[in-house]
């Protein structure tokens, strides 16, 4: 069977470098005392979908935005006849489309969000460039943000479930894996121009981490959690 390569190495690299940012900073958000730790790998995972937008305009074949068919009407043929539609795509389908450029941006969005948060709570290497009064309501902004790029995540798990089970010789799933699906399509290659810039994306991912982990922590955020719990312990010394 036919094997093409649509992922090159730079392209896997991003997406789970991306992924395991996303998904650690999320499981970190609610713990106060690694808050370094949350905003260092959010961070990071900003930075890798900066380099991840600037792929789109100068990356290989297949990463480049102009490849994503966003195309209302491409939708509409892919859900009419996704069999026959599926193997017109040997980069993102229609709908993965829409879902891979929601991520980009909602996760973007988030990320900022969270480093204004961060910031008007008086931590991180911006720390007080916005009022502390604003830190509640650009905090709930924040997670407004998490909760429409969590279902994302989940839908573009579910679009891979539901390719796997229908159209598993391709082997998309893997694909991110290995670089290579079983079709017949023109290669995706690098030049050195690209390999050059991606590998300073990738560099500077790590070094923005290791700068936002070590940058000051004033406090933890949930100032009024802490408040809360202090007069319950007073009342408790009360009893
Ligand atoms: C959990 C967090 C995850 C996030 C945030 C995420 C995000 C993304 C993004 C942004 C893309 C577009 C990549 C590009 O165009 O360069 C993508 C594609 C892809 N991801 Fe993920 N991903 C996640 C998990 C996974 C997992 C667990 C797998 C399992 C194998 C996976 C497999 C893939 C594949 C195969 C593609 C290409 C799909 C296609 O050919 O249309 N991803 N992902
Ligand atoms: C994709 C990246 C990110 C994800 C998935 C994420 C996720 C979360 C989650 C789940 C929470 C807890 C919300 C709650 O209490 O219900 C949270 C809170 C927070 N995040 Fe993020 N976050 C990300 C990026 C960032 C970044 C880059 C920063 C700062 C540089 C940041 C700063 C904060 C702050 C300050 C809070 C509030 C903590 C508190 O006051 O308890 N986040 N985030």
């Amino acid at each position: 069977m036919a094997k093409s390569i649509i992922w090159t190495l730079p392209s896997r690299l991003i997406h789970w470098m991306l992924a395991a940012a996303i998904v650690i900073s999320w499981l970190l958000g609610e713990q106060d005392e690694f808050i370094n730790f949350h905003a260092a790998f959010g961070a990071m995972a900003g930075t890798l979908i900066i380099f991840r937008i600037i792929w789109g305009f100068i990356g290989p074949k297949y990463s480049k935005f102009k490849d994503f068919p966003l195309c209302f009407t491409n939708i509409i043929k892919y859900l009419r006849n996704p069999k026959e539609q599926h193997l017109k795509y040997a980069g993102h389908n229609p709908l993965a489309s829409w879902v891979m450029s929601g991520i980009l941006v909602i996760g973007l969005l988030t990320v900022a969000t969270g480093f204004a948060a961060y910031s008007a709570q008086g931590n991180g290497p911006f720390a007080s460039i916005l009022p502390d009064a604003e830190a509640k309501e650009i905090k709930e902004t924040h997670e407004l943000f998490i909760t429409i790029l969590i279902p994302l995540i989940l839908l573009h798990l579910l679009g891979l479930l539901s390719d796997f089970l229908r159209f598993r010789s391709v082997g998309t799933v893997w694909s991110m894996f290995t670089g290579t699906k079983n079709i017949e399509a023109e290669p995706a290659r690098l030049n050195f121009l690209q390999k050059v810039i991606i590998s300073a994306g990738l560099l500077s991912s790590i070094i923005i981490f290791y700068i936002v982990l070590n940058s000051p922590v004033k406090q933890d955020g949930n100032k009024e959690d802490a408040e809360h719990h202090n007069i319950e312990m007073i009342d408790h010394s009360r009893d």
